[in-house]
């Protein structure tokens, strides 16, 4: 491991460099593998006695009773299909046996007039009426339990403008990140309009053929959610002063989601789409900003896409300068930015349903959200991890008890939020961000619940909360209750910086943990956690069995994660743009892929691997689990600035016919029919 700000002056040449972070800080030499398994043990106070041991005696006492069982019975692994290698093509590879069919890219037209797609070349009106960009978390809705019928929803994360404008930009040297202004520093405003109309969500009929195709299909519930829709507030934020702004004095509406990462399904049937990494798509250079955009982020030095500067100067655009112009809030933007940050809800099978923010969730840069199973007559849990470096992972715990006959979002308005701490002994707590609770008083600053939620990360400081390694997806098991949570990477932790939940500096590879509840009461404040992998090369990695992760399963930076209803854990990787010729740390684990796991036995398989530049992202499967969709995002996303002038996209994926790389749906199948996996 070396030291990556020498090695990598320019951050944005790191490995991990994702869109929207901040310059690295603060880095130190890394401990060794050895080190870090010896720390774990003796902070667990277990005689190191070899790797087995260590790994046996993490959760609890002993090995759980499922591994406990495994060790006797010796079930039969979970996981049934042939590991594929590690790739360095530009291709999507799956087990033998099975199929990935290309679904919904980018641009494919399902609303409105239906306008066909033109590589890099539609209208931002156009844009509306088609699939976004940067396909991310999804979930299939069953049409009356239909396994080869039903509505597919997914999140547009970001975009990659020079794809948008491919066929107005070509020639020029444009980087991944970067947005071409005018001889005035503004902005077309179609541009603006096409690169909002890119993000947000899809929700799309989708329908298997006789011939086993899958096929998007015209439907009036078909819809497109953008950075422009209109979206209402719910819970303890609606309605205060923290949300008042020009477009709505009141603080009850605003426009648009933003940066939609990872998703959630609720009990009660409805779709949920976290907004990440929003805080970059404002800028505000006033000399001062509020804890509302500091603790967040907001840039000072301009906007992510630069939409503010949007030539027409039309509020649609110009809110994201959240700078204070007026003589009060209902006169500017300054709490624009209070509006992103959220949960926000809806019902896909309405398409004039009004998404809802659901404040009492927290506002943070939410990856997603997991529900408990929920049990009738018990309050509803759900869990989000906020994914930037040193933040937290935090629980929900409505107060009204669920009733499967008349549960609504509304559970969501009304109980408690809660932020993990991780205790050195494998136990740990959540803490209530509640007003009196954790010193959250109006003398320290929190003058009540809508101020502690408005400003969840400050509040959760002084909880005093464990500062993680990038908390990505959570996932559930169903059948154990089990809760996985992926770290993804953490390059910027020092040596003083490690504790027992993360254990490596300068981690480059991330791991993931999992906790259980005493007699598995998902509402409960106390809980017991262990590392289920640490993911790496085989030096550099831990498995539950006490092993290192083999030529089958090493991997890095777990992103995505979901367990299916035979409690098979998936595992996405997020390595960032790796591309053919990606050196570093990360070269060794070629493209971003899809693996599986046992959660009794810990033995982690590889599935699947996709082409150059992109990440697997967002998972979902038909009632039958016979049918998987999962998604490419940011295919060829490591081509330079020179690469994209020379007409090179870094990657031909989906279409191989040399126009611009989109970001898609792949339905994975078996040809025998199969439940994937099995
Ligand atoms: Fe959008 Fe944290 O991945
Ligand atoms: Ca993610
Ligand atoms: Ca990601």
């Amino acid at each position: 491991m070396k030291d990556y700000e020498t090695e990598y002056p320019d951050f944005r040449a790191a490995p991990h460099h994702e869109h929207g972070d901040e310059l690295p800080s603060n880095r130190s030499v890394n401990r060794t593998m050895y080190q870090v398994i010896e720390a774990r043990a003796s902070r667990r106070g277990f005689m190191v006695g070899g790797l087995s041991a260590i790994a046996a005696g993490l959760f609890g006492a002993g090995l759980s009773p499922r591994a406990a069982l495994a060790q006797t019975t010796a079930p039969a692994s979970l996981l049934g299909f042939a590991a594929v290698p590690i790739s360095k093509d530009d291709v999507v590879v799956v087990p033998a046996g099975y199929a990935a069919q290309v679904l919904a890219p980018w641009g494919t037209p399902i609303t409105g007039d239906m306008p066909a797609y033109a590589p890099g070349a539609n209208t931002g009106a156009e844009q509306g009426m088609q699939v976004g960009s940067h396909h991310d978390g999804m979930h299939f809705f069953a049409i009356d339990g239909s396994s080869t019928d039903g509505l597919l929803v997914m999140n547009h994360e970001y975009i990659e403008p020079r794809l948008l404008h491919a066929a107005k930009w070509a020639g020029q040297a444009v980087d991944g990140d970067t947005v071409l202004f005018d001889a005035n520093g503004l902005r077309d405003d179609d541009e603006v309009l096409k690169e909002m109309n890119a993000h947000g969500c899809s929700v799309m009929r989708v329908t298997r053929g006789a011939d086993g195709q899958w096929a998007v299909v015209a439907d009036p519930m078909n819809r497109r959610i953008t950075a422009l829709t209109e979206m209402g507030f719910s819970g303890p934020v609606a309605g205060t002063p923290h949300l008042a702004t020009k477009y709505s004095p009141d603080g009850t509406r605003t426009r648009g989601t933003l940066n939609n990462c990872a998703n959630g399904y609720t009990p009660w049937n409805t779709y949920m789409t976290a907004e990440e990494n929003w805080a970059g798509y404002f800028v505000n250079a006033d000399a001062e900003q509020p804890r509302t955009q500091k603790r967040y982020g907001l840039p000072a030095d301009g906007a992510r896409y630069g939409w503010d500067k949007a030539a027409s100067g039309d509020e649609a655009y110009a809110r994201f300068n959240a700078a204070v112009t007026g003589a009060a809030p209902t006169d500017d933007y300054r709490n624009e930015p209070n509006g992103f940050g959220w949960l926000v809800e809806f019902d896909p099978f309405d398409p004039d349903a009004l998404p809802i923010k659901r404040t009492h969730l927290g506002r943070f840069a939410h990856e997603g959200i997991v529900f408990a199973p929920p049990v009738a007559g018990q309050p509803i849990v759900c869990y989000s991890g906020d994914d930037s470096r040193f933040e937290y992972i935090y629980k929900f715990v409505s107060a009204q008890a669920y009733d499967p006959a008349t549960a609504s979002g509304a559970l969501l308005d009304a109980g408690t939020l809660y932020v993990a701490r991780f205790n050195e002994d494998g136990s740990g707590d959540w803490l209530a961000l509640a007003p009196g609770e954790h010193g959250l008083t109006p003398e320290n600053g929190f003058a009540d619940l809508a101020d502690i939620l408005v400003n969840t990360r400050a509040a959760a400081d002084l909880a005093g909360a464990t500062k993680m390694d990038r908390p990505e997806w959570g996932a559930v098991d169903p059948n154990s209750g089990e809760v996985y949570f992926t770290l993804t990477n953490n390059t910027r932790r020092s040596q003083t910086e490690v504790d027992a939940v993360n254990p490596r500096a300068e981690n480059a590879f991330g791991q993931i943990v999992r906790w259980k509840y005493e007699a598995g009461a998902h509402t409960a404040t106390r809980f017991e956690w262990e590392l289920f992998v640490i993911a790496g090369t085989p030096r550099q990695s831990l498995t539950l069995d006490g092993q290192a992760l083999g030529d089958d399963s090493t991997f890095a930076c777990p992103d995505g994660i979901w367990c299916d209803d035979n409690s098979r854990l998936w595992i996405q990787t997020d390595m960032g743009d790796v591309g053919p010729d990606q050196t570093g740390p990360l070269a060794p684990f070629g493209m971003n892929q899809m693996l599986a796991a046992d959660p009794t036995t810990g033995e982690i398989r590889r599935f699947m691997t996709g082409p150059w530049g992109q990440e697997i992202t967002g998972i979902t499967m038909t009632p039958d689990g016979q049918t998987m969709f999962i998604n490419v995002q940011h295919p060829g996303g490591h081509a330079s600035d020179t690469d994209f002038a020379a007409g090179n996209y870094g990657s031909g994926f989906p279409d191989y016919n040399g126009t611009v790389p989109r970001s898609a749906t792949l339905v994975i199948s078996r040809a025998d029919g199969g439940v994937i996996g099995t």
